[in-house]
């Protein structure tokens, strides 16, 4: 703790100014010299980690359905019509992608537990063949020096909880299965993640009906964001109460800003009610901030007496999934007034179409830390998707993967240069994967997988990242 203090404290004050200007630039700035000055910033200890998902990765034998397995059986919803039968087969194949991970150097791996797999019926007691699954996963980990890092809900709620997010006594089931998971593998697990982007979930899936369940609703929005809220805050109790003191428990929030996008009347009113909406309905009840004052009679509706209280866990730390900033238009008809739209024009994107703005991720963690009182942070995913070449003498070559990461872990760098509590920065995903609606077409991966055979090819971004882990800073 001695060297974090002095860390952040006294020896960046030199490079104040330089980093100031960093944190605003365009992404351009960040292949330059002078962003040089963010490359060795990162504190002892800070996790350079991979992340990834149990229903992107793993096959669906032994669990039960869920609500993606439902969703992603309508016909024309996945680009390639694929399902999650197998994905990569992480679930056979982990000893695989662990190793791989593990020898490249990188120090954390985020990976999700499926509810599904630990309650096929979302309720009654624990399946201890799902729970031994998870525990092997976790061993395998730890034999190879990588740290686990476990996320309770990624999406994959059991398709038998008919009521969904919509329903208040999801909430109850969820905290029952965080108990299940924490009385496994809470000896030899340290940092927790209670759920991944309810931001997503409630847009995506209940407001704009373009992720499972496939509701478009403004009601079943509200509902999805109250309901999830309470679920992450029992979930909280729910592993303090059965994990020792030296445990950190946090909980990923996908934290975009949005900007309007050019032209348009009531663009820029649009864009402030879907920064509430997106952004400010789930972080400031989980700091003990009310809820914004424009949702403040819609969720007084759905809430109960004790409930703000048990949503405002405070977290150990905060995990942060930045991926772009968000751009969007009035759209009066829709569910929540506002949608995103396209980046603006000339802006650099990946290949599916996102803009790349490694500035904005310097400016997310330096608007948490005045907001909310400068939180200690990890960035739980941050990454790309490129069509790949295809691989030569057993190597993928991704320069632009490689240049992503780097200006992204110099972003992070110059906001922790101005007082950021950043401690980790994990890549999203280890493998390519199975990406939702998009099925196997968009490759985020640091391995490339065959869809095929399954066999896996690394790409040089593995090594990359895995040489910044190990001398703990951008190389
Ligand atoms: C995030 C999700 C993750 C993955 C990446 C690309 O929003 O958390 O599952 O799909 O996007």
């Amino acid at each position: 703790m001695a060297a974090d203090r002095l860390f952040f404290s006294s020896r960046l004050t030199t490079r104040r100014s330089v980093l100031a200007s960093l944190a605003a630039a365009p992404a351009a700035i960040w292949a330059s010299r002078a962003a040089a000055a963010t490359a060795d910033l990162f504190p002892p200890g800070f996790s350079w980690g991979v992340s990834a998902s149990a229903p992107q990765t793993e096959s669906w034998d032994g669990r039960g359905a869920s609500v993606w397995d439902v969703f992603a059986a309508r016909p024309g919803i996945i680009k390639d019509g694929s399902s999650m039968r197998v994905c990569t087969a992480f679930d056979r194949l982990y000893r695989t992608d662990i190793g791989l991970v593990a020898a490249a150097g990188v120090k954390a791996f985020r990976f999700s537990v499926a509810w599904p797999r630990v309650q096929p019926d979302g309720k009654g007691p624990a399946d201890a063949g799902g729970l031994d699954l998870y525990e092997r996963i976790v061993d395998a980990m730890l034999k190879q020096g990588l740290e686990p890092w476990p996320t309770l809900f990624h999406w994959d709620m059991p398709a038998a909880l008919a009521g969904d997010w919509r329903d208040r006594d999801t909430a109850y089931r969820f905290a029952d299965y965080a108990g299940a998971v924490a009385g496994r593998l809470g000896d030899r697990v340290r940092h927790w993640l209670v759920m991944n982007e309810p931001s997503t979930v409630a847009v995506m899936g209940y407001a704009l009906g373009l992720h499972a369940p496939g509701l478009a609703s403004r009601a079943a929005y509200l509902a999805a964001v109250h309901h999830q809220n309470l679920a992450q805050g029992l979930g909280f109790q729910a592993l303090r109460a059965s994990l020792a003191g030296d445990r950190r428990i946090g909980t990923a929030l996908a934290v975009q800003p949005i900007r309007p996008a050019a032209g348009g009347a009531g663009n820029e009113e649009a864009a402030r009610r879907f920064d509430d909406a997106w952004n400010r309905v789930f972080l400031d009840p989980l700091f003990g901030k009310p809820y914004p004052a424009r949702f403040a009679d819609a969720f007084e509706r759905l809430c109960r007496t004790d409930d703000l209280r048990i949503i405002a866990a405070v977290p150990d730390f905060l995990g942060v999934n930045y991926y772009y900033r968000i751009y969007v238009r009035h759209a009066p008809a829709t569910p929540l007034g506002a949608l995103p739209s396209a980046p603006p024009q000339g802006s650099a994107v990946t290949g599916l179409g996102w803009a790349i703005e490694p500035a904005g991720l310097a400016e997310v963690l330096l608007h948490l830390q005045r907001r909310y009182a400068n939180p200690e942070i990890v960035v739980t995913e941050f990454g790309a998707a490129f069509a790949d070449a295809a691989p030569r003498d057993g190597v993928v070559d991704d320069p632009r993967r490689v240049a992503f990461i780097r200006s992204h872990a110099m972003a992070a760098g110059a906001a922790i240069a101005q007082g950021a509590k950043v401690r980790g920065l994990f890549y999203w995903a280890p493998t390519d994967n199975w990406e939702w609606t998009k099925g196997f077409t968009a490759h985020f991966g640091l391995i490339r997988v065959d869809h095929r055979t399954l066999a896996r090819i690394p790409k040089r971004s593995l090594a990359y990242f895995g040489q910044c882990a190990r001398r703990n800073a951008v190389v």
